[in-house]
C-alpha cells in the first residue's frame, strides 16, 4: 500500500493540521510505503514572500519529523524536489474540465477571504492531483476540507484512464481519502475550522504563554459558574476530547451539565492536557533544531526515493499520452 499526503507551508502548524492530517498519517507510516511532504507549490498560490516560504518549509518538516514523522520509514521531501509533478500538472489540465475546478469550495472559500483569484489558485486541485497521481498512491489522509480535492483527483484519473488507457491497463490508480470522523474538522478558539487565515489556530508548538492566552480566550456563552452549561455544543469540550481519555472526557461533560463549575476552570485543564500531551514532541523539535544538518538529510533522502517513483509514473504517462 502506498500512503501520500502534502502540508502546504503557508504559516505554522496548528492542532488542526496536527489530529487532521499529521497524527493519521504518522500511524500509517508503518502500514506501507509513505510519502509525505511540503506543498511548496501550493503555498505560492496566496505567500509571495521569499523569505517566509523558505522558513515555514524547514518547519514544516522540523515539525513533522518532531510529531513523530520516521524518515526511515516515509519519505519526506519538499513538492518542489520533484519538479515532474508541474508537468503531469499540465497533461491533467488538458482533461480537466473548467466546470468541475468552477464548483470547488476552496477557490471560493479562498478567493472570498481576499486571496487574490489566480490561475494559479483556480488550478491548485489539478496540482493535488498530480501530487497523488505521480506516486501511484493508494490512501490520502487528510483533514476533511481536502475531500472535494481527492474527489476531483479521482475524477481526472478516470478522464485520462478512459482517454489514454484501456481496461487492462489504466494509466492511473485511483486513491481513496482517509478522514477520520472524530478528527475531521478541528475547531477553532471562535467555534469555527481552525484554519491559518481565520487567525483562530492554537499552534502545536506555540510558547506557553501565548498558547495558554489563545485557550483562555476560547468563545463561550455568557452562563453563570452555577448554571448547568451545553456539552454538546462546546469549542472546550471537543478540544479537550482531542486530548483526554474518554473517561475525562465524560466526567467534563458531566461536569458541564451539574453546573457550579466556569468556562475558565475548563480552559485551564484543557490547557494542562495540550501543554502536557506535545511536551515529548517539545523536546524532540529542540534537539531536531540542534542538529543542523539533520533536516537537510532527511529531506535530500525523501527527494530521492519520490523521485525514483515519480519518474517510472512520468515515463508510463508520457508514452500513454504520446509524448513519447
Ligand atoms: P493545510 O494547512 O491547508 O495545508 O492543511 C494540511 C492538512 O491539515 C490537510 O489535510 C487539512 O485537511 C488538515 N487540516 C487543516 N485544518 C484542519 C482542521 N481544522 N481540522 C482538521 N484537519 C485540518
Ligand atoms: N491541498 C492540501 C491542503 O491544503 C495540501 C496538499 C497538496 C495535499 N497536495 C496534496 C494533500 C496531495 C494531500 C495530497 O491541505
Amino acid at each position: 500500500m502506498r500512503i501520500l499526503s502534502g502540508i502546504q507551508p503557508s504559516g505554522v502548524l496548528h492542532i488542526g493540521n496536527y489530529f487532521g492530517m499529521m497524527r493519521p498519517a504518522i500511524a500509517l507510516q508503518s502500514r506501507g510505503e509513505a510519502f509525505y511532504f511540503i506543498a511548496d507549490y501550493h503555498a505560492l498560490t496566496s505567500l509571495h514572500d521569499p523569505d517566509a516560504l523558505r522558513e515555514h518549509s524547514r518547519h514544516v518538516a522540523i515539525d513533522f519529523l518532531a510529531c513523530g514523522l520516521d524518515p526511515e520509514r516515509a519519505a519526506l521531501f519538499r513538492q518542489s524536489d520533484v519538479p515532474q509533478v508541474t508537468e503531469l500538472a499540465w497533461i491533467l489540465g488538458t482533461v480537466t474540465p473548467m466546470s468541475r475546478l468552477e464548483l470547488a469550495h476552496s477557490f471560493k472559500d479562498k478567493t472570498a477571504r481576499g486571496v487574490a483569484a489566480s490561475a494559479g489558485l483556480f488550478t491548485y486541485p489539478v496540482l493535488m492531483a498530480a501530487d497523488i497521481l505521480i506516486y501511484d498512491s493508494d490512501v490520502v489522509p487528510v483533514g476533511k476540507d481536502q475531500k472535494q480535492h481527492i474527489e476531483i483527483t479521482r475524477d481526472i484519473a478516470t478522464r485520462i484512464n478512459e482517454t489514454f488507457g484501456s481496461r487492462k491497463q489504466p494509466v492511473f490508480k485511483l486513491p481513496e481519502a482517509q478522514i477520520h470522523a472524530a478528527t475531521e474538522t478541528v475547531p477553532g478558539i471562535d467555534g469555527q475550522k481552525m484554519s491559518k487565515s481565520y487567525g483562530n489556530t492554537i499552534d502545536i508548538f506555540g510558547e506557553e504563554k501565548e498558547t495558554r492566552k489563545r485557550v483562555m480566550s476560547i468563545v463561550t456563552d455568557s452562563r453563570a459558574v452555577e448554571a448547568p452549561k451545553d456539552p454538546a455544543n462546546s469549542t472546550i469540550v471537543q478540544l479537550y476530547s482531542l486530548f483526554a481519555t474518554e473517561a475525562e472526557t465524560a466526567a467534563m461533560r458531566e461536569s458541564f451539565r451539574a453546573g457550579g463549575t466556569g468556562y475558565g476552570e475548563y480552559k485551564k485543564q484543557l490547557f494542562d492536557k495540550l501543554w502536557e500531551f506535545f511536551a515529548p514532541m517539545r523536546q524532540r523539535r529542540q534537539e531536531i533544531i540542534s542538529d543542523a544538518s539533520y533536516v537537510d538529510n532527511v529531506l535530500a533522502n525523501g527527494a530521492e526515493r519520490a523521485n525514483a517513483i515519480a519518474d517510472q509514473v512520468m515515463s508510463r504517462v508520457r508514452a500513454a499520452v504520446g509524448l513519447r
